[in-house]
């Protein structure tokens, strides 16, 4: 919404929440300090905020004065009942869309930003025309498909803008006309695509899934590589330089994470499933299957290599954001490798550049695998990367900070432990000068 106001300064923009603690923080002086750190944010949040870019918790009265609303509130998996573990839980859409029939006195544009299953549009309508006060509501889908560490730069130049409506009545060629004019501000019409409503909302999770799927399909092909002695970067590099593959995407790891990937997934087959479409259902599942093995198989080589046990080793993790550039931790392969490691009475020591100790608490915590105490007990964060290493048997790199390369390897290796292990699950430090040093270096896919 920031760079909707940003490039559209005509256009009021207010994005509004009933927490008052986080909307306390992005309108908090000190622009370093925003809740969510992402490269370039800053400086668009300064040029719109207070000009045409208001955060506020006066829901209510942004809701009346508003010709379009944006509805960007979590869809997450279901943690109870029908669904349980698959589906999105519509609960936040639904109270939202209360909310807007409540408050609203003149026709509304409600736009779906969130990620939503095939068809929420037509429940959301539903729901809008039969509590509302008779005015008319258009519903648009409008996912988003900026990746985190890179949002600005892919809302400024996007591959695409998708914009689903009712392209059957006048109404919803309307508004879907109002909503080309947003994004035409900067973006060129010919990558506005305007599709039915369902088309839209399923284009969402069908590309979440093809992404998730090509980082599996390249993870299955590097425990391959490790048992054949082939390289997955090489074959990477011949497989992606057929045009028809393409290079992007095709970095083997210790496994995807973030908010998207496997709760689109799970979605998605949720839906299949919903169907009776049981053979689609099971494909797309396996690439949740893969994705938990390659974590589970890169934790449980740390155990094998350190001798078949970690009982009261140290570790070090590096990294534990679910990519590089952002300090979003949701579903993160760090959390899951420090659980297996954990579960062997590992003692675990981490460094993230971006992620806070409370948050590493919090996410371990979520997983009701053990109490708090023994977290707090087990493990340690610790803000400095040499002092991480110091007296560790082993290091293992879960996120792919550039920082991570610069580091005195050498300084590193003279603070652990010997043999010293090093565990390289992104593939990003280099092998030859890692051996030469005196390290025992393993890497996926090698
Ligand atoms: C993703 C989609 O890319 C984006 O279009 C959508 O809007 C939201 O979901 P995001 O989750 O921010 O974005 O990150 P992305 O860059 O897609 O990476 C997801 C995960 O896959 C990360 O853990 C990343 O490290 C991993 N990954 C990605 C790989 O392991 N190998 C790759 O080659 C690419």
């Amino acid at each position: 919404m920031s760079v909707i106001a940003q490039k559209n300064p005509r256009i009021n923009v207010t994005v509004v929440d009933i927490n008052e603690k986080r909307i306390a923080a992005w309108n908090i002086e000190d622009l370093d300090q925003l809740p969510i750190y992402e490269p370039g944010l800053a400086e668009v949040v300064k040029e719109a905020r207070g000009r045409n870019l208001f955060f506020s918790t006066e829901v209510d009265k942004a809701i009346a004065e508003a010709e379009m609303i944006f509805i960007s509130v979590n869809t997450p998996t279901k943690t109870y009942g029908m669904g349980k573990g698959m589906a999105a839980d519509l609960k936040f859409i639904e109270l939202c869309a209360r909310q807007i029939a409540r408050v609203s006195t003149t026709d509304k544009i409600v736009v779906e930003k969130s990620t939503l299953p095939v068809r929420t549009a037509e429940a959301l309508k539903n729901i809008m025309d039969n509590t509302g006060n008779g005015v008319n509501y258009q519903i648009l889908s409008n996912p988003e498909f900026l990746a985190e560490g890179t949002a600005i730069e892919d809302l400024h130049h996007p591959d695409r803008i998708l914009i689903g409506g009712d392209i059957d009545t006048e109404e919803g060629r309307d508004a879907m006309q109002a909503l080309v004019e947003v994004y035409a501000s900067w973006v060129p019409k010919e990558q506005i695509l305007t599709t039915n409503v369902w088309s839209s909302e399923l284009s969402k999770l069908t590309a979440n899934a093809f992404l998730a799927q090509r980082v599996s399909s390249i993870n299955a092909m590097s425990e391959i590589c490790e048992q054949t002695g082939a390289d997955v970067s090489e074959v990477a590099r011949a497989v992606g330089m057929d045009s028809r593959i393409g290079p992007k995407f095709l970095k083997a790891s210790v496994g995807f994470g973030g908010s998207c990937f496997q709760k689109d997934i799970l979605n998605l087959v949720y839906i299949a499933k919903s169907y009776g479409l049981n053979e689609v259902a099971d494909y797309w599942e396996q690439v949740i299957i893969m994705n938990d093995h390659q974590k589970r198989r890169f934790a449980a080589n740390i155990v094998r290599t350190l001798f078949n046990t970690v009982s009261g080793k140290k570790i070090a993790l590096l990294g534990w954001a679910f990519k590089k550039d952002t300090n979003d931790t949701r579903e993160s392969a760090a959390i899951y490798v420090a659980d297996y490691l954990l579960n062997e009475q590992a003692e675990i020591v981490v460094y993230d550049p971006k992620v806070t100790e409370e948050q590493i608490y919090t996410d371990l915590d979520n997983l009701g695998t053990r109490s708090k105490e023994e977290h707090r007990k087990m493990v340690t964060v610790i803000n400095d990367p040499y002092q991480v290493c110091k007296g560790t048997h082993a290091i293992a790199v879960l996120t792919e900070w550039d920082e991570f390369k610069l580091l005195d390897w050498e300084v590193v290796y003279n603070k652990m432990l010997k043999p010293a292990f090093l565990f390289d699950g992104r593939r990003m430090l280099n092998r030859e000068q890692k051996v030469k040093i005196g390290f025992k270096y393993y890497e996926i896919g090698n």
